[in-house]
């Protein structure tokens, strides 16, 4: 007999019986679908921090133990023994896959890194000094308008291929549009590169000379894209899947999942860490500002720190923390930024405040670091972690038009405005 919690309601006696839905792994979750019908309350959860909005076979996360699974191998394996073309295969299918199916995947993923040269012209219309993540939006929209023959939802090939072309397109937009704001001109992709090579050679190679691809930098992109690639249903996923629940088409979905992704609270978080650093400036100024994170007056928080899940330690924060030392070190860069990010993380990690509040490094405080020494400029880290989440975003959208009992997302609200009130005509008001 399946597990139910019953919930009884004091205020009038009624009493209903809950279903649990079991996972495979981490805590089960109280169905609630009922409540409002059998006891007449809704449920309320501002951010979402005790709701799982759906079921899901792709990622999972314990933030307490600092655990984070892809289709149930750690992320620590995949970062050492996989590389991104096979963990997108991963996130989509739900298992590793042989030599051919990822010869095939990958082959079909290099099939479709050109864009329709009318992307080209629309990203002209920019002003020069757009942030990239605001082309990107723009072009992913748009994209609907190049497919419409083969945005047939219902259809798993037409999904499939729309999967495939997001991932397969997302570095050729990103390095359009980097190439847009500095006035450099395209360059098409060469699909006899990697996934990684393709996009720093789309990103840095010029017509008038050659471009020698450096391997740390692209080992370095590999892994960084690995480590975003997914995280269950953070704000972006969740929002590609709000938009998916509506049954709009693919590009409108990750269009929505860049919007959500660009807030500094989200993954534009590496952005400002960067901005973060170049502000405090000096090891000296360090102690101020962990002052200034602590006011409740002041708005400042130390960005890259914190997260909504993980309360131990950000599996990915490790890994990108000793691969950072490991690129600085082969790129032959003594960047004074690291010292001061790594005090920064020092006096942090020793302060009551953040022990007390189980604040850590994420994801995000190295990976700025990172981009920096490779060269790629600020306003484009939140782009890189578009590039890489795209996998897990295709993946979550392909999930939810394979689950059966999908309804569209919408939640309610405890409304507390005016009671109803009538219409007074304006010259009496
Ligand atoms: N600096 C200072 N104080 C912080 C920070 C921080 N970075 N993060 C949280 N706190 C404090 C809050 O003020 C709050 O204190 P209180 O209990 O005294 O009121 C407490 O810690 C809990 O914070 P919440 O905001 O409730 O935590 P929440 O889970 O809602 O937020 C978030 C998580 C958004 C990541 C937050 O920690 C933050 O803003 N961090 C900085 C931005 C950042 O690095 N974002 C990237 C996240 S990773 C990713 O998206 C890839």
């Amino acid at each position: 007999m399946s597990k139910t919690v019953q919930i009884i309601d004091p205020q009038t006696g009624k009493q209903t019986d809950l279903p649990l839905r079991e996972p495979t792994l981490g805590a089960p979750a109280i169905e609630i679908a009922k409540l409002p019908r059998e006891l007449g309350y809704w449920t309320y959860d501002p951010g979402f921090g005790a709701t799982a909005s759906c079921q899901s076979d792709i990622t999972y996360i314990d933030g307490d133990k600092g655990i984070l699974l892809y289709r149930g191998y750690p992320i620590d394996q995949l970062a050492e023994k996989s590389n991104f073309m096979e963990v997108a295969y991963l996130l989509l299918y739900g298992d590793l896959p042989s030599q051919r199916e990822f010869e095939c995947f990958d082959r079909e993923v290099r099939q479709h890194t050109m864009v329709h040269e009318a992307v080209r012209y629309f990203l002209e219309g920019f002003h020069y000094d757009a942030h990239p993540m605001a082309m990107l939006m723009g072009v992913v929209g748009s994209l609907a308008g190049f497919y419409h023959d083969s945005l047939d939802m219902f259809n798993p090939a037409d999904r499939n291929l729309s999967a495939i072309r997001m991932i397969a397109k997302m570095p050729t937009i990103a390095a359009l549009a980097y190439r847009r704001s500095i006035g450099w001109p395209a360059v098409y992709p060469k699909n006899s590169l990697d996934f990684s090579e393709r996009l720093l050679d789309m990103m840095f190679s010029v017509p008038s000379e050659p471009y020698e691809i450096n391997p740390v930098a692209a080992k370095a992109l590999n892994l960084l894209f690995i480590l975003h690639a997914d995280h269950e249903q953070n704000a972006s996923t969740s929002t590609v899947r709000l938009v998916g629940s509506t049954g709009a088409n693919p590009y409108a979905c990750v269009a929505a999942g860049i919007g959500a992704l660009w807030g500094p609270a989200h993954g534009g978080a590496n952005e400002a860490v960067l901005k973060m650093l170049d502000e405090i400036g000096h090891v000296d100024r360090v102690p101020e500002f962990i002052a200034r994170a602590k006011d409740k007056d002041d708005p400042f928080r130390l960005m890259g720190f914190g997260h909504r899940v993980y309360k131990n330690y950000d599996p990915r924060a490790a890994i990108i923390r000793s691969m950072c030392h490991e690129v600085l070190n082969d790129l032959g860069i003594d960047d004074p930024m690291l010292d001061l990010a790594m005090e920064l993380e020092r006096i942090a990690l020793e302060d009551e405040y953040f022990i007390e509040r189980k604040l850590y490094p994420n994801v995000d405080f190295y990976s700025g670091i990172i981009y920096k020494a490779l060269n790629i400029p600020v306003n484009m880290f939140t782009v890189m972690f578009t590039i890489a989440r795209t996998a897990g975003w295709v993946a979550h959208w392909l999930e939810q038009h394979e689950t059966p009992d999908a309804r569209i997302g919408r939640p309610r609200q405890v409304y507390t405005g005016h009671d109803t009130r009538d219409y007074v005509p304006m010259d009496q008001r």
